[in-house]
């Protein structure tokens, strides 16, 4: 139906006759010509009707944006003036002999380079969303990384292989998807949270090398980088340990790096402690571009009388810790209510700081709310431990170490890119030694801080259970730009500690055998060393492609609300097929939008 598309015709075509099809992406009348800028996923490319030909011309003068057409035409040089440099094709336009109408289209809801048509209006109409160049261009890069990574996985021996969708419920931590089954009443499926169980049963099973580009569901809170889809490209290795495993990584990486975007990486990563990353950034995803960091004061502020700072000082769950802001003297007491509020949002009751105006002079030097608290010794300590300057401002957090932390570090990353701090190029780090296990305080118990086939790092079970907070997994992240990009671990493929991870996790041998039995058996028949990691593949192409959300590098992402705008899915089902899977509902359906 065509000899070229339309972003490729150029000067070399001159004079030759081409065959385009595309979408109307404007048409204007010019005192008797039509200019039409025709567009495919390529680009546009200016067709001229010409009133010479009044058949072809009264055609075009009723075609709308959005028709489909199919043009024959003959290329020619764009007049003296009229040659657009931004275009590919902007030296040359089609001067159209022959105009067939593939099909007409209604007004569209909105237009196509409009910059400000709401999400939810995109969502709507998604296939017309689509054809916008930004959204080709993503999903075309998006492609492109699977490709690549496939490529590079292929070549190092790994397998291919599919794990069910139904199945049985795998803890990731988010709650399940699930999907009633018919021919047996009152059970149900859950959707996979990842192929985590399937994916190790596979090393049991020999494979030695596997690797999914897989959907994945969780029933979460939703933001900018979560769906309740979404997809993992999702990796097990046998007979590898942690360095094994993240070297390989990188080097699919760098090969992903690349061959998508022609950039450069540097390998091997950062390896950050867990711990480091928690006391340097207030996050386990730190954003290394940002080049502020947090400074412990726990230890100086014990003594103090301001018991703001004395309490969670003393507390051993307690932190103290400042934040430097280079040149922040200069924020307003307006800009200091707001970040004081933001840090609110993470549990801070508040947020102490110090204005450094000219630190020789000694306190006169200073403005602050809390230096009247603070003994000179403290003042020093606080100024030497962070290197203030003049003009510079320090922040203050105290309370729990999760609060602190939490606030701290969100905060970090909003000064960096409200005082435009955020430095270019790609900062990965692997975050390693995590803890195994973290204490609920609500719930009175420990839980995986991964998931519970993770392996520690010590292989003595009694140890394990005896202090299970000490206890470190050989689990890593990888990170960039502060966004978790993917995690995974070496796996436990000892029966006993599987057993023992279970119990303090208080999934007792009963439960353990009705969840996961299938796993504790497999663990009795030589089952390899294995371990693995799963990257979230929309995560990646969104930082690849610099989209703001994962939502703009899905081809049909849901809302903040978990549902398809498009679709109307999630929706009411008939009663017959309600009772044809004994299902009766707590309340009548009512289909809330
Ligand atoms: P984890 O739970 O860390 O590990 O998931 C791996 C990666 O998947 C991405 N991700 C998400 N992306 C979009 N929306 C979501 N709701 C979402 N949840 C997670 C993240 C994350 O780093 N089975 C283990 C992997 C393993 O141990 O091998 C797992 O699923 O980028
Ligand atoms: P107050 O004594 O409550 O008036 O607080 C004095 C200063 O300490 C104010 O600037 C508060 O914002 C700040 N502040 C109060 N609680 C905390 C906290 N937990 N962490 C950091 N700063 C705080």
């Amino acid at each position: 139906m065509r000899t070229h598309y339309c972003g490729s015709v150029d000067a070399v075509e001159i004079d030759k006759q081409v065959k385009l099809t595309g979408w109307v992406h404007r048409r204007r009348d010019h005192g008797g010509v039509i200019f039409i800028d025709l567009r495919d996923h390529s680009g546009l490319v200016q067709v001229v009707f010409d009133p010479d030909r009044p058949e072809i011309f009264s055609v075009a003068e009723r075609v709308r944006n959005e028709y489909v057409l199919q043009v024959t035409g003959k290329v020619r040089h764009r007049p003296e003036g009229t040659v657009n440099p931004d275009l590919s094709t902007g030296e040359i336009e089609v001067l159209v002999e022959e105009l067939e109408v593939l099909n007409r289209a209604d007004t569209p809801p909105f237009q196509l380079d409009d910059e400000d048509v709401s999400e939810d209006v995109r969502l709507r109409y998604r296939y017309i969303d689509l054809r916008r160049p930004v959204m080709q261009q993503s999903l075309r890069l998006r492609a492109r990384v699977n490709t690549a990574l496939r490529g590079f996985l292929e070549k190092e021996g790994f397998l291919e292989i599919e794990t069910p969708m139904l199945t049985k419920a795998t803890p990731e931590g988010a709650r399940d998807y699930i999907v009633p089954s018919r021919t047996h009443p009152g059970q149900f499926f859950a959707l996979p949270q990842s192929p985590q169980l399937f994916k190790q049963l596979l090393m049991m099973g020999g494979m030695d090398r596997y690797y999914q580009i897989v959907r994945c569901f969780r029933d979460e809170d939703l933001r900018a980088d979560r769906q309740p889809e979404f997809t993992q490209l999702d990796i097990e290795t046998s007979f590898m340990d942690e360095a094994g495993i993240t070297g390989l990584m990188e080097q699919m990486l760098v090969n992903l790096f690349e061959q998508v975007l022609g950039e450069a990486i540097e390998i091997p990563f950062l390896r950050m402690p867990y711990t480091e990353a928690m006391e340097r950034f207030g996050s386990d995803k730190p954003d290394l571009r940002i080049p502020l960091e947090l400074v412990s004061l726990t230890d100086v502020m014990q003594a103090v009388e301001f018991k703001v700072f004395a309490g969670p000082a003393k507390d051993p769950k307690g932190r103290v810790a400042a934040l430097r802001l280079p040149a922040g003297a200069d924020l307003s007491r307006k800009e200091i209510d707001d970040y004081t509020q933001y840090v609110g949002r993470f549990g801070a009751k508040g947020l102490a700081y110090i204005k450094c105006t000219d630190i020789a002079a000694g306190r006169d030097g200073l403005q602050s709310p809390i230096l009247k608290f603070l003994p000179d010794e403290v003042v020093d300590a606080i100024l030497q431990r962070t290197g203030a300057e003049n003009g510079d401002m320090i922040f203050f957090g105290a309370d729990k170490a999760s609060v602190v932390n939490d606030a701290l570090g969100a905060l970090r990353v909003k000064l960096g890119i409200d005082r435009k701090l955020v430095e270019p190029g790609w900062r990965f780090l692997w975050v390693t030694e995590f803890p195994m296990f973290e204490w609920d305080e609500k719930d009175k118990r420990w839980q995986a801080l991964h998931h519970p086939f993770t392996a520690p790092r010590s292989d003595d079970a009694g140890a394990l259970s005896k202090d299970p907070g000490a206890a470190i997994s050989k689990a890593y992240d990888v990170v960039l730009n502060g966004t978790e990009l993917g995690g995974g671990s070496v796996r436990i493929h000892n029966r006993e500690i599987q057993q023992a991870v279970f119990n303090i996790l208080n999934i007792n041998e009963q439960e353990a055998e009705e969840k996961f039995g299938f796993l504790l058996e497999a663990l009795r028949y030589g089952a390899p060393p294995h371990g693995g990691i799963a990257f979230g593949l929309d995560r990646l192409a969104m930082l690849m492609s610099g989209a703001q959300s994962i939502r703009d590098v899905m081809a049909f992402p849901k809302t903040q609300t978990a549902a398809c705008l498009l679709t109307d899915a999630p929706a009411p089902v008939d009663e017959k097929q309600l009772r044809e899977l004994s299902i009766r509902l707590r309340k009548p359906q009512v289909k809330n939008d």
